[in-house]
């Protein structure tokens, strides 16, 4: 009986050593500790020795059984733990690998033409203002001398917020020009500011409109200020934006809020002045709208025209980044095509 079980204790331990994950452990458990193990027998078979030999054989058996209970529990951790290993092992994070680049955006080619018209503005004096972009009429027309059967509200044609009638009413703004009246309304005199925001218009989009574009309005007002301030300033922002090397117009236009009004073209960047489809064959892009302004303006923002006297100009900041990059078509700022954006 002895002999049996230490055999019985021998191989049961080999087959131990084989085994090599959880189902064969448990099969090895079925075969050496289950009901059909041959221990069990051997344990079931003790009632029918001798008396003496009972007990010691008896002693023996559960002692083998406790052992064997013990390799299992040691083995079923030691599995465990290989286990262990050898995931961490395969999922192990090797951090000298290059990583994934991570896309970063960038500044809209819009912001970027802002940004670099109010740098140049900004170096010469000028402070930035921003205003709000639904407009009561009175500073959108009215105080700008455009009143309501004035035909210069053609050129806007416009996006009302509310219905005219009863007054007041409220729109969104045609253009940047009703922060000139807003300034000259709040600021200390001397004025030197320029005014970046959207401009709305109730118009059909094509290659050259669209119904949101971005303007920047200046306005200067102090004593003094003359036409020749006006075009001083212009001419050292077109040199700044365009370079030193592009021809530059200056010349009579008309706005009712300004008097004198000019405008201001620079040479075709697409044919140098000789003439193409760009400029209709003129040679010339104009690029903004200026002027004195006008005394009436003044007036109603409680400013003396006998003492003060100011410019202002306003520009497109789509068409003037249509220039600079030689783009045909402003719509292709707002159409978020990627592949557009990313160029800039
Ligand atoms: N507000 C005008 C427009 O949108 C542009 C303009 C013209 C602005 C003359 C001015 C100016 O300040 O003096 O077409």
């Amino acid at each position: 009986m002895l002999e049996q079980l230490k055999e019985l204790h021998a191989s049961a331990l080999n087959e131990l050593n084989e085994v090599s994950n959880s189902e064969e452990l448990e099969s090895w458990r079925v075969r050496h500790l289950g009901k059909k193990s041959k221990l069990n027998q051997i344990l079931r078979s003790l009632g029918s020795l001798p008396l003496e030999e009972r007990k010691d054989a008896g002693a023996h058996a559960n002692e083998l059984k406790k052992a064997l209970e013990s390799s299992l529990i040691e083995k079923k951790k030691a599995l465990e733990e290989a286990y262990l290993v050898s995931s961490l092992e395969r999922q192990r994070l090797d951090v000298t690998l290059p990583g994934w680049p991570i896309p970063t955006g960038r500044l809209h080619p819009i912001t970027q033409t802002l940004e670099e018209i109010c740098g140049i503005f900004k170096n010469m004096g000028f402070q930035v203002f921003e205003g709000p972009d639904v407009e009561w009429n009175y500073y959108n027309f009215e105080a700008l001398n455009i009143p309501q059967y004035h035909p210069a509200r053609d050129m806007f044609a416009t996006l009302w917020v509310d219905s005219e009638m009863g007054g007041e009413s409220r729109l969104l703004r045609t253009h940047t020009s009703p922060m000139q009246i807003r300034l000259m309304e709040t600021q200390q005199l001397p004025i030197r500011a320029i005014t970046p925001g959207r401009v709305y218009r109730y118009e059909a989009t094509d290659a050259t409109h669209e119904s949101m574009l971005c303007q920047v309005e200046g306005l200067a007002v102090d004593e003094n200020i003359t036409l020749a301030n006006l075009k001083g300033t212009l001419f050292q922002f077109c040199h700044c934006f365009f370079g030193d090397e592009r021809g530059i117009r200056f010349r009579c236009d008309y706005f009712p809020f300004v008097e004198p009004g000019v405008e201001v073209a620079i040479q075709c960047v697409a044919c140098q002045g000789l003439g193409c489809r760009l400029c209709s064959y003129s040679g010339w892009l104009e690029i903004l709208g200026a002027g004195m302004v006008h005394p009436d303006v003044l007036k109603r923002c409680n400013i003396d025209p006998e003492i003060y006297t100011g410019f202002a100009f306003g520009m497109g900041v789509e068409r003037i980044a249509m220039l600079r990059h030689g783009i045909d078509d402003i719509r292709l700022f707002y159409n978020n095509d990627l592949r557009f954006l990313r160029q800039f």
